[in-house]
């Protein structure tokens, strides 16, 4: 595959756990577990394919309507998943996340504040992590850091461009995404990257997340890069 078939930015909604585990007559928190146990290969598979970034939708701002034991098992995954990363983060990923993690629990947050910040200078491979996220609420966030800016008078209003909103989005630092993938038949967005998607491809697939392969992601990037991407030309 040349080059620039193969994209530089995924998207992943890691859909399906609950009904994974439902089909094996399983607590939906066991489809969860499975699901981090892909979201971790994934990340191997992505360099492997020479992918730079990749973003993984985790915990929407939405998902804390679930019930409180699916939440707790959910952060408890991402407890582990910090422990475990340490050593491999500090020599070749980068980790960003993106959400509001004010909300998640105090221990979590300074762990993933200290992440971020100790990965910082690493540029193998970038892996954002959708926490607390809501592509609307990114762009509110957006919205209120320029107007800050216009008021103190650092800007002005004649200054807003589209690269200056992405200059204030989570994901300012990687590269465009190319390529949304969502496993388990659903075909939305669920406000996932809304403004970064504007010229994304989609890859809708029935396999529900937790059994998830090499094979499907190989399946859409050559479903990506047969695509004829023409970004409003002709
Ligand atoms: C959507 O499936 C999945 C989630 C809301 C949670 C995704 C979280 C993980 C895969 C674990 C993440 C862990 C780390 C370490 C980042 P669903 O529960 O909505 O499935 P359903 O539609 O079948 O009910």
């Amino acid at each position: 595959m040349e080059k620039n078939q193969i994209p530089a930015h995924i998207g992943f909604i890691m859909d399906g756990n609950g009904r994974w585990a439902k089909k094996r007559l399983m607590p939906r928190n066991y489809g969860h577990s499975k699901g981090a146990d892909v979201f971790k290969k994934c990340i191997d598979w992505c360099k492997e394919l020479g992918i730079r970034c990749a973003t993984f939708y985790a915990f929407s701002t939405e998902n804390w309507s679930r019930p409180d034991d699916e939440i707790q098992g959910i952060m408890n995954l991402l407890r582990r998943y910090i422990k475990d990363i340490r050593d491999t983060v500090e020599k070749e990923n980068r980790i960003i996340i993106l959400g509001d993690i004010s909300r998640l629990d105090e221990d979590i947050r300074n762990d993933l504040i200290d992440l971020q910040e100790i990965s910082k200078n690493n540029t193998r491979f970038i892996v954002g992590i959708a926490l607390n996220y809501g592509g609307r609420p990114e762009l509110v966030r957006a919205v209120k850091q320029i107007s800050q800016d216009c008021v103190s008078g650092k800007i002005s209003p004649d200054d807003i461009s589209e690269e200056l909103v992405e200059k204030h989005l989570y994901t300012s630092e990687m590269p465009p995404l190319d390529l949304i993938i969502r496993p388990s038949g659903e075909k939305r967005l669920s406000n996932f990257l809304i403004w970064q998607a504007a010229y994304a491809e989609f890859v809708f697939m029935d396999v529900l997340w937790p059994d998830f392969s090499k094979k499907d992601l190989e399946y859409a990037i050559a479903e990506y890069a047969g695509r004829n991407r023409r970004f409003g030309g002709i």
